[in-house]
């Protein structure tokens, strides 16, 4: 008897689940037609041995700027082939190499030039990358494109010499990637002004349009009619809810199918939409929650008691209860805008500033973004 016996042959509504996961690329953007033919637009040029311009992506999250980023760079290499050219195109992901000196070393090892990740002077790195772009007696000079993803994450971490580096480096182009509009306060004018960058937004995909998306997959990952007709336009629906969020969409469809799976049933209904909805919100608070330094759960407290009492949260109320609630280890009022600021972003909550007349000035008032049950089972485990 072997543990996975039995487990393999259970019966599924999937034919492949891969082409759900987040990993996958699929063949076909739709909906993002204009976007890829902007990147072609600037990038062809690096067919005619030119150093393309810069481009900055933005859009909100789920938006599809990684996946067409791939894309787009899959379909110069493959463009390139056979061609009198010297074409690189590498992407890194700033959530994994978050400095400088990493992201420059990282470069260097993708180029086959070895650089320990640390250990150098950030000068030494630089002076191997630059090394790879002098001149070629016997072939084309290398072309380099870098695509930063999640650029905000390195920016704020390790300031802007990233890009100062790269865009004093002939023959290379940079695609900054950011889920932020107003990522470039992070770079001071002296690297903005050498950032010949060109800007293409990544709108947030609509109901429609994530219908088209999520039918596409359909047909690659799930058996011929097991969805019910309401599956995918619900799915879409509430995505597009969610500031048109692709991720999202495609999350839901999978845990729906998950959902069929674990009861049993070979059709997946428009109900076990809803319940994926609140399953992938239960684990996307439990995690954020459990994640939070203590003093900030406190703060969360504080304003699930102040919500649960119908009470209009005010910064200074809020910070009341909390003192209260933490019995003398407090942090700073001060502190609590940060906290307040960091809970925002995770988009657990909302502020909203009002205007309460000359004499008492304008007031931030709190409104919690996710189900009172929910949340309070994360921080309770209820
Ligand atoms: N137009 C599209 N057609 C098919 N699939 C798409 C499309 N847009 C996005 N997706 C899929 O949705 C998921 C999210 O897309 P992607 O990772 O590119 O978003 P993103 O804008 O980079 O988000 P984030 O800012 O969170 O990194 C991926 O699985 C991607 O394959
Ligand atoms: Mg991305």
């Amino acid at each position: 008897m072997n543990i996975f016996d039995g487990l393999q042959d259970k019966k599924t509504v999937f034919k492949e689940k891969k082409y759900l996961d987040h990993r996958f690329l699929p063949d076909r953007l739709p909906h993002r037609e204009e976007q890829i033919s902007s990147i072609a637009k600037y990038w062809v040029e690096a067919l005619n041995n030119v150093t393309p311009p810069d481009i900055t992506i933005y859009g909100k999250t789920g938006t599809g700027k990684t996946a067409v980023a791939k894309f787009a760079m899959k379909q110069l290499i493959h463009a390139g082939k056979g061609k009198n050219t010297n074409i690189r195109a590498e992407y890194v992901r700033c959530t994994d190499y978050t400095t400088e000196y990493q992201v420059i070393a990282r470069l260097c090892q993708q180029l086959g030039q070895d650089v320990p990740y640390r250990g150098w002077t950030k000068g030494e790195v630089i002076n191997s990358f630059r090394n790879l772009f002098r001149r070629n007696v016997f072939g084309k000079d290398l072309i380099l494109l870098v695509v930063l993803d999640e650029i905000d994450i390195l920016l704020k971490k390790d300031g802007d010499g990233i890009l100062y580096t790269l865009t004093r480096t002939d023959n290379v182009s940079i695609v900054s990637i950011s889920n932020f509009v107003d990522f470039k306060r992070f770079i001071k004018p002296r690297v903005k002004s050498s950032l010949r960058d060109r800007e293409i937004v990544f709108p947030p995909y609509g109901a429609q349009q994530l219908v088209d998306i999520l039918q596409e997959r359909t047909t690659l990952s799930f058996k011929a009619n097991v969805l019910k007709d309401d599956v995918i336009p619900l799915c879409a629906a509430l995505a597009a809810k969610e500031e048109g969020d692709a991720r999202y969409a495609l999350d839901l469809l999978r845990t729906s199918g998950e959902l069929a799976d674990e009861k049993g049933t070979e059709i997946v209904y428009g109900d076990y939409v809803r319940e994926a909805k609140d399953y992938i919100e239960h684990n996307k608070i439990t995690d954020i929650v459990m994640t939070l330094p203590t003093q900030q759960q406190r703060v969360l407290e504080s304003i699930l008691y102040l919500t649960k009492r119908k009470e209009e949260i005010t910064s200074g109320r809020l910070y009341e209860v909390y003192k209260f609630k933490s019995k003398g280890d407090t942090v700073t009022y001060r502190r609590i805008f940060d906290f307040i600021n960091e809970l925002e972003m995770l988009g657990i909550i909302s502020t909203n500033t009002v205007s309460r007349g000359r004499a008492k000035g304008r007031t931030n008032i709190i409104d919690l973004q996710c189900e009172i049950s929910l949340l309070e089972e994360a921080i309770w485990g209820m």
